[in-house]
């Protein structure tokens, strides 16, 4: 977790260094801090709180000077304070250090570091980098940085500034994400790309056991045991403008918005009419290692969990391929049946959360094939997997995620029929059918993104609700889990998502007129048995809220409201479910007042275990 930043350049150091910090303040908001080198000195200025208690605190007095570097955090070790705030410096305040990650050994090094007679001043783990380069510098800053890195376990990703060297930032990464821009006379690093991206979009992606030097006009690498390294330079075609809110209150909503536009994006390229066959490239599978699968083990947290709980419905269905469901947290400690004919589908956004890289790695090491389907271009999950495919959601800022949500679905229904044609268990008929459906998803949401007045108001009637419970069958359970997520994070009502059948053995008991049901109640093999469910809940005096389809009358017998959604297959309708869970979890979010695009207590990218 955390957001770093750092700039070296001809330009004052310190707006750029808190626009950074505003761009990655996703990654966490319990305290911000920057440092920028005045003359030959460091200046360090921390608060507590979000970005803008910092902002407050340096508004007289910013500090000046035109390198620098920065820090938005969430906290690991030791409690959101300004004494725990980063940036960490040394004993004399001659080098400074913010980092992000876990350093696994701290106690030992820090007892060490203690005995040569170093002063602590905070409770993080972060502080004993100060001071295991203090401790390694004899004027050579990168190969201070380099023993220094030699000596942790863990994770990280940091940048050392040091007030004898006004031109040259040192950062070192090992499995925490780690950027460097690349400007005109002027260069960056981060924790992601959004962070300097109004400056510059061309941008190297920091491998693991790497060091960075740099300085105004160039970077070099290096491996941690000093071998130099050439990398290659990227453009990003992200633009600066994409990673703000365009217009709309929330990032979130801004993201809901964005869906039709994403999930074509995805599409691109892979799929060129309703009626062409699906390519994958960068799927890093032969047509006989697809064929050779006999096991697909899924590798996810959150929301992307969900999204591979939707999708295991088509692909053992459709590619009769058994899925194996676990969230990473828990696979990786499972001793997973798993060999070399397992597929691990690993699931993320960001590429970084560290749990799904852990059992990814977990799932590798006994020897599967690794699929990533990720949003972050470079990430660890994309460079680290045998094949990848890219959600093309554009950023994701908002920490509730949403269009990283429907396209790892759409993803997802992309791999199922091209196995399923490789594989031989789709019947031509049934694949040109769906790929027909597919093809028309993102019209179909952008027809319900143009008039959603029902999900608003059912929002404001029930904003202040004891609870909600959200059921589904089939691959709408996977709608159900989410809906209740969405809501869990963003408005802090308790709810709970259910396989409608088993309303009846417990949770039933909870229902009164004070906890609302969301029923996804589209078309489906299970559609009566989801209808009988929802008369169970209104014998008890539930209200209903159901999800269904535009022409279903049916319905209207048993809901309190109905949120119309156009109809597809029941295989792709969790993507158009989504939307009216999204929407809703967003405007009673809204109708209690809360701050939707950081909610309390979460972070966007969670690279801690
Ligand atoms: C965090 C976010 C969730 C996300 C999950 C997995 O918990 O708040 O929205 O689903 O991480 O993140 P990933 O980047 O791996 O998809």
């Amino acid at each position: 977790m955390c957001g770093i930043v750092g700039y070296i350049g001809e330009k004052n150091a310190c707006p750029i260094l808190i626009e950074g910090l505003r761009r990655l303040e996703y990654r966490g908001y319990d305290s911000a801090g920057i440092a920028v080198l005045s003359g030959d000195k460091i200046d360090v200025k921390k608060a507590t709180g979000k970005l803008a208690a910092l902002e407050s605190a340096i508004e007289s007095c910013a500090p000046e000077g035109k390198i620098g570097v920065g820090h938005t955090r969430w906290a690991t070790h030791g409690r959101p304070s300004d004494e725990n705030a980063h940036p960490h410096t040394d004993c004399i305040g001659n080098l400074v250090v913010v980092h992000n990650g876990i350093i696994e050994n701290y106690l030992r090094l820090k007892e060490e570091l203690i005995g040569k007679g170093h002063e602590f001043s905070s409770e993080t783990d972060t502080e004993v980098i100060a001071h295991l380069v203090e401790e390694a510098y004899n004027g050579d800053l990168v190969e201070a940085v380099r023993k220094a890195a030699l000596m942790l376990e863990g994770s990280f990703a940091f940048v050392v500034m040091s007030s004898d060297k006004p031109d040259l930032l040192v950062a070192a990464r090992r499995h925490s994400p780690l950027v460097v821009g690349i400007g005109s006379g002027e260069n960056f690093l981060a924790s992601d790309i959004p962070a300097f991206l109004p400056f510059t979009k061309k941008v190297y992606f920091v491998d693991d056991d790497m060091i960075v030097a740099l300085d105004r006009s160039s970077a070099s690498f290096m491996t941690l045991d000093g071998k130099s390294v050439e990398k290659e330079l990227f453009e990003v075609t992200w633009n600066a403008e994409m990673a703000e809110r365009g217009g709309y209150e929330h990032f979130m909503l801004k993201e809901i918005h964005e869906q039709p536009v994403a999930l074509r994006e995805t599409m691109r390229g892979r799929m060129s009419s309703e009626n062409s066959k699906i390519t994958l490239e960068g799927i890093g599978l032969t047509d006989e290692d697809i064929r050779r699968i006999n096991k697909a083990v899924v590798v996810a947290c959150g929301t992307a969990y969900h999204a591979a709980l939707a999708g295991r419905y088509m692909l053992e269905s459709l590619a009769r391929i058994p899925v194996e469901m676990d969230v990473a947290s828990e696979l990786r400690y499972r001793e997973p049946v798993i060999d070399d004919r397992t597929l691990a589908l690993v699931i993320t956004q960001s590429g970084e959360t560290a749990d799904t890289l852990a059992a990814m790695r977990e799932a590798k090491r006994r020897g599967a094939k690794t699929l990533a389907i990720v949003n972050a271009v470079g990430s660890s999950a994309a460079r680290e997997a045998d094949g990848v495919l890219y959600t093309y959601a554009g950023p994701e800022i908002a920490v509730a995620s949403t269009k990283a949500y429907t396209t790892q679905m759409m993803v997802i229904a992309l791999i199922t029929l091209y196995f399923g044609r490789i594989r031989g268990t789709i019947s031509p008929d049934r694949d040109a059918e769906l790929r027909r459906r597919l093809w028309s998803i993102p019209e179909q949401v952008d027809l319900f993104l143009s008039d959603y007045e029902a999900v608003i108001n059912i929002a404001e009637k029930y904003h202040n609700i004891g609870g909600f419970m959200y059921i589904g069958r089939g691959p709408n359970l996977a709608s159900a889990l989410e809906g209740a997520l969405k809501i869990k994070e963003i408005a802090y009502i308790h709810a709970e998502g259910y396989a409608a059948g088993e309303m009846k053995h417990g949770p039933i008991a909870m229902i009164d007129p004070n906890m609302a049901t969301v029923a996804f109640a589209t078309a489906g093999r299970t559609y009566e048995k989801l209808i009988s469910n929802i008369q169970e809940i209104k014998a008890r005096s539930g209200d209903i809220i159901a999800i269904a389809g535009r022409r279903d009358e049916i319905i209207n017998n048993y809901a309190d409201h109905i949120i119309r959604v156009p109809e597809t297959d029941e295989m792709l309708s969790p993507i158009i479910n989504a939307i009216p869970l999204q929407l809703l979890a967003y405007y009673v979010a809204k109708f209690r007042g809360h701050e939707i695009d950081k909610p309390r207590n979460l972070a966007k990218s969670v690279t801690v275990e």
